[in-house]
């Protein structure tokens, strides 16, 4: 199996850009981002205090079933066969996830699945700790970055398309949370995977981003 793995700050734009290169290879595209998500969304919903009870957040993720499928408008996220795709996207759960996933034991169920996954198909899973725990073994290895203010300003023309009330400096304040929240947690810090290559995409634009992850794929593949 050919594994790619795809990490970097949120708003990077691993998704989208994994999406599109896992489309043309004919490989499926694992966002492990949102399983963390689903794992929120179900602590939120039994109203569990996922900073303070983290031992109530373990045992309600190990009790759950999270179901990614891939169909041409995105992943489709199942939890406990429920659709929970849209409801997965909000700034709550964003918090959430970003809490979540600072559990140990968490990581350890979600890292599990996620590692079942990958080693059954041709896979681009993207995440913050593919390179260096999940699948320390993949093919091709990506850090994708950017700076916290180009991420937030394409966040920014997103959440306004989608018609939400909210204001630049918002975003910025929330994204820069986010990456310190990420970095400095103790259990599979964001960080580059000593083996990866990475892609600052500060100065490309998404086709241009696209096509040097596509490329520096494709050499490895011939190899
Ligand atoms: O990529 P995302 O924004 O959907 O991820 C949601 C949260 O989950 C984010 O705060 C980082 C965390 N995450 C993680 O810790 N490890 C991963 N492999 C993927 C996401």
């Amino acid at each position: 199996m050919f594994k790619v793995a795809i990490d970097g700050p949120s708003g990077a734009g691993k998704s989208t850009i994994s999406k599109v290169i896992a489309g043309r290879l004919g490989f499926t595209y694992i966002d492990t981002g949102a399983m963390y998500r689903a794992a929120a969304l179900f602590c939120v919903r039994k109203c569990v205090d996922i900073k303070n009870e983290p031992e109530k957040a373990t045992e309600l993720v190990k009790s759950i079933t999270i179901d990614l499928k891939n169909s041409e408008n995105g992943t489709i996220v199942f939890l406990n066969g429920e659709n929970v795709t849209d409801l997965i996207r909000t700034p709550e759960i964003s918090l959430g996830a970003s809490n979540v996933s600072a559990i140990p034991e968490v990581r350890v169920v979600l890292v599990e699945k996620q590692r079942e996954m990958g080693n059954r198909v041709n896979v681009i899973m993207d995440g913050r700790d593919i390179g260096t725990c999940v699948l320390p073994d993949a093919d091709v290895k990506i850090f994708l970055t950017a700076s916290s203010e180009a991420r937030a300003k394409r966040r920014y023309a997103e959440l306004c398309e989608k018609g939400e009330k909210v204001t630049f400096d918002e975003v910025l304040a929330d994204m820069k949370k986010r990456d310190h929240n990420d970095s400095t947690r103790k259990a599979s810090p964001l960080k580059p995977a000593e083996d990866s290559i990475t892609i600052d995409t500060t100065e490309l634009d998404f086709n241009e981003s696209v096509n040097v992850i596509y490329n520096t794929i494709c050499e490895r593949l011939e190899k």
